[in-house]
């Protein structure tokens, strides 16, 4: 049973909480490894398509990294901690969408959990910055480079640069967010988006999501190759899909899907895809 976190499902979208409210939510290495330890479990889960990620209370989503936790660690062990697979890796390379639920203070290693998201839906009370430049350090969790891929170069450098906050109709501006509520609607609205994005098939979610990330990753021609393969892979899927239903109905199967067509990427996908997202169709 967690302690830092909470999970709750709704239908098929599931809601993890960081739950340390008098610590504004704050990353601590307990929380840490819960969230991932929960988007693990989650992944595999059949029934859930999309997860939001939110903090709990009125006052943040998360401020960022457990300052305490930095008192008496070595450079080179901070070095092995942050190295390690985090959580911000973890949630962007979560094969469902995952959408960010701000609900406040959006700070340093909180901002960056919410760049690793796929969505972010912000309060009107939400404010957001990297403020580690404050503390003489830099943003370790990514932000200098998924801040910079969602706003640009100069806004990304402003906000690290002087690590001052900017409010939720600023974060809409510059595009860190995707939309903006009053802070009574948020929860309401988000649950609204991610039910709707649920309703789609897993399999197109997940090669939509990938597609999607692979334009930060890679070049252009590779990108739109690659954007081919998983097309067809969702598509393939689709057939396998129709075949199967046809087949439990005792109809004449109509496997016509071409295995060749499906390149070195997409086996690996396939193999991926036939454990937990078959049984979901
Ligand atoms: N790590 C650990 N504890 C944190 C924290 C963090 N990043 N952010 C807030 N907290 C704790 C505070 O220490 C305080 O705990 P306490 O009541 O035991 O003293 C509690 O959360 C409430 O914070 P407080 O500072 O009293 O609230 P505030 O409304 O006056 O200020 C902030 C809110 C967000 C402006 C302020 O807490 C802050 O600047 N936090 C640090 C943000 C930061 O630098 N994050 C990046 C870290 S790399």
């Amino acid at each position: 049973m967690p302690e830092t976190i909470l999970i709750e499902r709704r239908g098929r979208v599931a809601l993890i909480t960081i739950n340390r409210p008098d610590k504004l939510n704050a990353l601590n290495i307990k929380t840490r490894q819960e969230t991932a330890e929960a988007l693990d479990e989650l992944r595999t889960d059949d029934e859930i398509r999309v997860v939001v990620i939110t903090g709990a209370g009125e006052k943040a989503f998360v401020a960022g990294a457990d300052i305490n936790e930095f008192a008496g660690r070595s450079a080179i062990q901070q070095r092995t901690i942050m190295k390690a697979k985090s959580i911000f890796t973890a949630a962007e390379d979560f094969p469902k969408p995952i959408i960010a639920m701000i609900n406040g203070f959006c700070l340093g290693g909180g901002c960056e959990l919410a760049l690793s998201c796929d969505i972010r839906i912000a309060s009107d009370k939400s404010r957001f910055g990297q403020p580690e430049i404050n503390l003489g350090i830099i943003p370790g969790g990514g932000g200098t480079q998924r801040l910079t891929r969602l706003v640009g170069e100069g806004k990304a450098m402003q906000m690290i640069l002087t690590g001052e906050m900017i409010d939720a109709q600023e974060a809409y501006r510059i595009g860190l967010v995707n939309d903006v509520y009053p802070a009574d609607q948020l929860e309401s609205k988000t649950m609204e988006l991610a039910g709707k994005i649920a309703e789609k098939s897993p399999v197109a979610l997940a090669m939509a999501k990938t597609a999607v990330k692979n334009a930060a990753r890679m070049n252009l021609r590779e990108g739109l190759d690659q954007e081919i393969d998983l097309l067809l892979f969702a598509s393939q899927v689709r057939t396998r899909k129709r075949a199967f239903a046809r087949s439990l109905k005792n109809a004449k199967p109509i496997l016509r899907a071409d295995n060749k067509k499906i390149s070195t990427i997409s086996q690996t996908l396939l193999a991926f895809s036939e454990a937990p997202f078959s049984r979901s169709f």
